[in-house]
This record gives C-alpha cells, structure tokens and sequence, in this order.
C-alpha cells in the first residue's frame, strides 16, 4: 500500500479496513524521523517499513503512540528506534502486558476480536510491549525543520488520545480521538458510543487548534471545519 504525501515532509501509509489496520504516519525531519502509531502487527509494521524503503526514506527513530488500542500499538516490539506515549496509554500498556495472553485473545474488545484473530492466530504470539517514553499533558519534539506539538486530550474514544499538531502545516493527527467508544464489532460499524461530556470537550480542543487537515486513524483526511461539522451533528442528537 504506497505512502500517500499531506506536504513534503508529512507522509502517511492508508489504513486496510480488510484487517482494521490505521494509517500509519510519517513525518520526515531533518535530524530524525517520526511514526505515527506502531500499528497493529508485525506484518503490518514491516509493510509499512518496506513503503518507506522504496521511497528511500530513513526509518523511524521515534514512534509516537495516539492511544493504547492493540491495532495502534501491538506492533511496538517490532519498531525501530524509540517509542514515546502519554502516561495514561504507557498505564493502559503496561496493564495488558501484565493480562495472561489466553484471557486477553478471549476478552480483547469485549467478545469480538474478529480482527485480533486476523492478526494474531495464537495467544502466544502477542509480545505486548510498553513505549520507552511518557509524558503528561503536552510536548513539544523538534525534529529539525519540522516541529511537533503533542496533547493528551479528552476524547470521546479513550482516556489516553494523543493529538499530534505539525503547526507549520497546519495538520492534526488524531488516532481514533473523534470515533465513540469501540467495545464489540457493532461499535466499529456504528462509529462507536457517544458520551456528551467528552464529545463537547473535544469539538471544543478541535475548534481552539489552528489545523486546516484532520488524519484520522481509519479514514481520509478531511477538512477541519468539516470534522468539526460532523461532530457537531452528533453532539445535536444527545
Ligand atoms: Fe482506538
């Protein structure tokens, strides 16, 4: 699947709904380069390697988790360089790599795991790992020539999402930060379940962000204005 280019330096590998795998980003500075989520296999981790390959573009040095979900992260045993989230996904992270791997292939998502199972035959094959670095609340990260603004938000999706704004260029990363939650296979046809607290919280970070492009984690970038739209929309219902 060929990286698709945002800018000259912002690149991204699509998401594959055929294993719910996300979009794997990609931000090329001029000391070292970052990843946007380690993905959801090893399989997944070394496609997007080889993409970056064939456009000789250096691997990662740093990979950035957007939240703890396994198809985000189960790939970080597989990653180059350093791995960095905020507290609350190293927690999250830290608490699965604790799970028994038969209770977690049995409990992962509730009852459906349709798309683990895709990803993962066995229980033993899950090396769950956690990211080398944490913050809290928000940081900076200068790669050379390009800079990266980093903010644990609320979120109606998770307690742990990661935005990551790229100010020069007015792109925002936001993992599954504008999806409900996803508790079974239903949830992720429907988009997920809405809280009205953590919707209103998060259209309001949306709105005060100077992002003109959205990348979601499953979908194509949009607009900002029409994300915030959307949203907005599902905030009316409630
Ligand atoms: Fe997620």
């Amino acid at each position: 699947m060929p990286m698709e280019k945002l800018s000259e330096r912002i690149m991204f590998m699509p998401p594959d709904p055929a294993y719910d795998r996300p979009m794997l980003g990609y931000i090329k500075g001029d000391r070292f380069s970052i990843a946007i989520d380690a993905g959801s296999s090893e399989e997944h981790i070394r496609l997007f390697y080889s993409e970056l390959e064939k456009e000789q573009l250096p691997l990662p040095e740093l990979t950035i988790l957007t939240h703890s979900h396994w198809d985000h992260s189960f790939a970080l045993a597989y990653t180059n360089g350093l791995s960095l989230a905020n507290e609350k996904t190293c927690s999250h992270l830290q608490a699965i790599a604790k799970t028994d791997p038969e209770e977690l292939f049995r409990s992962y998502i509730s009852e459906d795991y349709s798309f683990l199972r895709k990803e993962y035959k066995t229980p033993s094959s899950l090396d769950i790992r956690v990211p080398d670095i944490s913050f809290r609340k928000s940081l900076r990260i200068d790669a050379g020539g390009i800079t990266l603004s980093l903010m644990h938000v609320i979120s109606p999706h998770t307690d742990d999402s990661t935005l990551i704004l790229i100010p020069s260029e007015k792109i925002l990363f936001i993992g599954d930060a504008s999806s409900g939650e996803i508790l079974s296979d239903a949830d992720l046809e429907s988009g997920g379940r809405y809280r009205k607290e953590e919707l209103s919280s998060f259209i309001k970070t949306l709105r005060k962000l100077d992002a003109t492009t959205i990348v979601h984690s499953h979908w194509q970038p949009v607009p900002a204005e029409e994300e915030i739209s959307y949203l907005e929309g599902i905030l009316a219902e409630f």
